[in-house]
């Protein structure tokens, strides 16, 4: 019956539709922007007057058409009060319809805005309502986001078809590292489902705070959840309590302020899925409870992080599980999630190595070593997580030792382990730090707030495609989605996360729900503009993002030249430049289009944005030399998460900056570099310097040494030169170093070049004992 209803209307409104429309575009807004862009909209001549909008009708009066009917009353309260109808209404009101049976995907909607001031929206499911709701919403004049009337009320008249490609699309946040109140929660989520983004991954428990109560453990709230406030020093610098001080700094949320929250998540069709931590990152559960840990200690909860932290669970105790199952049964019935986040990540098995209940456990089990006694802990947990009818997610770390049966895989440590995991029939979560890590920085940190470190750019974001392409096809079905995390040492104000994930997740919700290079960035970042006013309007504090200018070249070797290309992630902003030194002004060049130099050139640009510059300059210096262009072979090679441009890097006449990942840089994990340079034919070589980065706090250092020998058939080499090279200073700065060979004075076709690495870091480093990188940019050989 209700079929023919909407049918019915839809036959009358196409007769309306040969009427013309009087409105003036004047005051119109006359383009849709909505992110994320959907799949098919179709805009038509003429407008909507939302004045003119008096009545809601339910198609089938169910109660998910009443919900979205609220949501539109509420929005639409400045202009009109709306009165819902269940028959009759077939102009002058907005139509919704949820129908199961509609060939509609489940999370799909479509929406017209049409002639005669009707709007319809359609669903197969509440979901697809809401989303349907979210996309008007963006249609609509932003001043209707605060409740006030806008001066516009003419929508566009469209059609819009749409639905997601990725079914997970998450947003994840830290709120041990800095506590964030419940009305922050229900913002952040607010945040997520605007964005149709459909996941909270709420890490509830870490190092420097238990944030959930559990009855059974009152201490983990009255201790587990409190440190000492530390919040005027710098993260690394938070020294530890003293004698005698009060624990002032955390909180946590009530059982009932959960419920709240995962109410009013569900109310936006958002999963909330919490995060347990185990069996590292779980000192601070010993401040209240040190008998479950290996070294039995009583510990403070820490402010800062004193890294890497040792404490652990101890997995030969028995009553380490009688604790978790006892914590869990309490969780599992709070979240109606099907997940449960175990955590899983960074665990020091420094202490099981040496506790005699960890290695008896080993023993008895027939493990073979501390990753398999991991494995047995994830399994063991995992056992209990099926028998309460919810599914383990764990980071990447549980596939050391073996993956558990039914485990979700979230792979942050690059794409490799999701695509292990993957390719074993697991379901996998992709948030590598590459791209989806919103802790890290996202313009210079010249000019940004103190971030966690790395660099993770809008346009990096966007780029992201959470389907690895190595990945079997037939295994590209187990990638569910993606997620942004947000680690929040460095946000230590609601103000400062949403600074830190807008608009980077504004990006990334169109990677997942549009898919990955389904639309350009610049049509992306055009209706990002629009977006920002709208979050201006909420109060969602947004960060600007970056302003360098990129300057890339590619080397032209028939003409012997370098075109040089210059970009920023703000298509359409100017960018002025120079080639003789000097700071750019208005009165420099304006760049136009690629150009070419011929000769060792430092170009310096900035961007002018409203009429004045930004405080940045990018400077590239471009060399010319006697390998760029020739043949190089790697005998080691560079480790995949570092890999510069390429295999052309290290001979492409650039030089890398002091930022690791700004694409001249490659990196070595722990290994020797090792290269041999063919200059194709027998060549008279003067000078060579190999450039290298120190970097210590993001783990990468000089190398000891470097080796040089020469050779004229690729067999032979000899007048082998070598190179101590000296550390710079251990205080965290970062320095670009040259390695130089002067008055060389041979001639030879190969050249082999190696540099060797610490492979160890050294015992005066917090990372001492572990992994070292190092970074080379360029062979300059004259
Ligand atoms: C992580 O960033 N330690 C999952
Ligand atoms: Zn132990």
């Amino acid at each position: 019956m209700k079929f023919i209803k909407i049918n019915l209307l839809l036959f009358f409104l196409t007769l309306f539709n040969s009427c013309t429309n009087k409105v003036s575009k004047m005051n119109a807004l006359e383009t849709i922007n909505i992110i994320p862009q959907p799949t098919l909209i179709k805009q038509k001549p003429g407008f909507l007057d939302l004045r003119l909008i008096k009545t809601i009708l339910l198609n089938n009066n169910t109660d998910e058409e009443l919900k979205c009917a609220e949501l539109f009353q509420r929005y639409l309260s400045p202009i009109n009060t709306l009165v819902t109808v269940t028959d009759n209404a077939i102009y002058n009101s907005i139509i919704i319809n949820y129908n199961k049976e509609l060939s509609i995907p489940k999370e799909g909607y479509q929406l017209q805005i049409n002639k005669n001031n009707t709007i319809i929206l359609e669903a197969s499911s509440k979901t697809g309502l809401f989303y349907g709701f979210q996309s008007f919403r963006q249609i609509c004049p932003e001043e209707l986001e605060n409740k006030n009337t806008p001066e516009n009320i003419f929508l566009p008249l469209c059609e819009i078809k749409d639905s997601p490609k990725f079914k997970y699309r998450g947003m994840h946040l830290d709120v041990s590292r800095h506590f964030f109140d419940i009305g922050f929660i229900k913002e952040y989520i607010d945040m997520i489902a605007m964005h149709k983004m459909n996941v909270f991954h709420w890490h509830l428990t870490d190092d420097n705070g238990w944030r959930i109560e559990i009855k059974k453990y009152p201490e983990l709230t009255q201790k587990s959840a409190w440190r000492v406030d530390r919040t005027n020093q710098a993260w690394k610098e938070q020294s530890p309590i003293k004698d005698g001080e009060k624990a002032t700094y955390g909180g946590f949320y009530t059982q009932k302020e959960i419920k709240e929250i995962v109410s009013y998540a569900s109310a936006r069709n958002v999963m909330v899925i919490p995060e347990i931590e185990m069996p590292g990152h779980t000192s601070e559960v010993f401040a209240a409870y040190p008998e479950l840990s290996c070294k039995g200690d009583t510990l403070p909860v820490q402010p800062g992080t004193y890294w890497p932290t040792v404490d652990i669970f101890c997995a030969g105790n028995n009553r380490v599980f009688d604790f978790i199952e006892n914590v869990l049964s309490e969780v599992v019935e709070l979240f109606p999630s099907p997940y449960i986040h175990i955590g899983g990540d960074e665990a020091e098995k420094t202490y099981w190595e040496s506790c005699p209940k960890c290695q008896k456990r080993i023993k008895e089990e027939n493990l073979k070593d501390e990753h398999e006694l991991q494995s047995w802990f994830i399994k063991k947990v995992e056992k209990f997580i099926l028998s309460k009818d919810k599914n383990l997610i764990g980071w990447d770390e549980i596939l050391e030792g073996g993956l558990a049966k039914s485990a979700t895989v979230m792979s942050w440590r690059g794409l490799d382990g999701g695509i292990q995991a993957a390719n074993a029939g697991h379901d996998v979560i992709m948030c590598p730090t590459s791209h989806c890590y919103f802790d890290f920085y996202q313009a210079s940190p010249n000019n940004s707030p103190v971030a966690f470190g790395g660099l993770v750019t809008l346009e990096k974001v966007y780029s992201f495609n959470p389907i690895p392409p190595e990945l079997k096809t037939e295994n590209k079905k187990y990638i569910i989605g993606a997620q942004g995390n947000l680690w929040t040492e460095y946000v230590q104000t609601p103000e400062r996360a949403q600074y830190r994930v807008l608009p980077r997740m504004t990006a990334l919700s169109e990677v997942l729900w549009s898919g990955p290079g389904q639309n350009s960035y610049e049509d992306f970042y055009l209706r990002l503009k629009h977006l920002k006013k709208r979050f201006d309007t909420l109060e969602w504090v947004s960060a600007p993002g970056s302003f360098t200018v990129k300057i890339n070249g590619e080397l032209n070797l028939k003409n012997k030249s370098i075109e040089v290309l210059l970009s920023s992630e703000k298509p359409g902003e100017k960018i002025y430049f120079t080639t003789d030194g000097t700071k750019p002004d208005k009165t420099s060049r304006l760049y136009a289009k690629p150009f070419f130099i011929n000769k060792p050139t430092k170009i310096i640009a900035a961007m002018l944005i409203e009429n004045s510059f930004v405080k940045e300059y990018s400077e590239q210096i471009f060399i010319f030399h006697k390998a760029m262009g020739k043949k190089i072979t790697y005998n080691t090679m560079y480790n995949n998460r570092y890999q510069g441009n390429g295999e052309s890097t290290l001979i492409d006449g650039y030089k890398g900056s002091n930022n690791f990942s700004d694409g001249y840089w490659q990196g070595w994990k722990s290994e020797d570099l090792d290269v041999l340079i063919d200059l194709e034919k027998d060549t008279k070589i003067n000078f060579i310097s190999c450039g290298f980065l120190e970097a210590h706090h993001s783990l990468i250092f000089l190398p000891n040494m470097v080796e040089i020998s020469f050779s004229n058939d690729g067999v032979i080499f000899s007048d082998i030169l070598k190179k101590h090279i000296k550390d710079g200073i251990k205080n965290g700065e970062t320095n670009r170093v040259e390695s130089v060979f002067e008055n060389i004075e041979l001639s030879a076709r190969f050249i082999k070049i190696k540099a060797l690495s610490k492979k160890v870091c050294p015992s005066w480093h917090a990372g001492s004992g572990g992994h070292v990188w190092l970074f080379a940019d360029e062979i300059i050989i004259e």
